[in-house]
């Protein structure tokens, strides 16, 4: 996992909780790493699942609550470094099918040892959405904020249900249809 996931991560909780919390957080996470990550740099992900499940410890909001914080956080840092993926789109329907067939892409040409997730889009109907999800890393609740972020983005009144389809690889399968008013 890239160095960047991390130091945003560590980011988000100096501004949600306190720079103290990220400190005891790295205290008694004993990581491989040190703690110490460079944006460009490549940690084992098995790091970000003990940093959220002692988050998750130290705090009391669940893991998969915590890893969708951390999406909506991470979905504003790519939309404000890499504003180049967002341009001429105008909705998070046309934009979501990009992340695989293009922004993932081009993540790769820039740091090929970058460990990214599939997905697959389909459109059950016009105005809908399936997405589906598969990454050995378990990171889904990650990918549901970061979906959510892209539509809140876009101003749209889409809602996101996530459904567990297989174990081996890890996949969800994310259904977003407009809001029941
Ligand atoms: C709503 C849109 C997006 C979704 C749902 C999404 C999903 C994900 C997920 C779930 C991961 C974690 C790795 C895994 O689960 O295997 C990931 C990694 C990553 N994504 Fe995306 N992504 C999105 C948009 C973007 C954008 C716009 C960028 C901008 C460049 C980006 C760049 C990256 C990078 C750099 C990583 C880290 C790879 C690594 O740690 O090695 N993603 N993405």
């Amino acid at each position: 996992m890239k160095g960047m996931v991390f130091t945003e991560f560590m980011e988000l909780v100096d501004e949600k909780l306190s720079p103290e919390t990220t400190e005891r957080l790295l205290e008694m996470s004993d990581l491989p790493s040190g703690g110490i990550y460079t944006s460009v740099g490549n940690y084992d992900p098995q790091e970000m699942v003990t940093l959220v499940t002692n988050l998750s410890g130290m705090t009391g909001t669940s893991v998969p609550d915590l890893l969708k914080t951390f999406g909506r956080h991470l979905f504003k840092r790519f939309l404000a470094s890499f504003p180049e993926f967002f341009e001429g789109i105008n909705s998070s329907l046309e934009f979501l099918p990009h992340v695989d067939g293009y922004v993932h892409v081009e993540v790769r040409k820039l740091y090929p040892d970058a460990e990214l997730p599939t997905f697959t889009c389909e459109v059950p109907e016009p105005g809908s959405m399936t997405m589906t999800y598969e990454s050995k890393r378990h990171l889904a609740p990650l990918a549901e904020g970061l979906i959510l972020a892209c539509i809140d983005h876009y101003g749209e009144s889409l809602e996101v249900r996530s459904e567990t389809i297989a174990s081996d690889p890890p996949t969800t399968k994310f259904f977003i249809t407009p809001k029941q008013t």
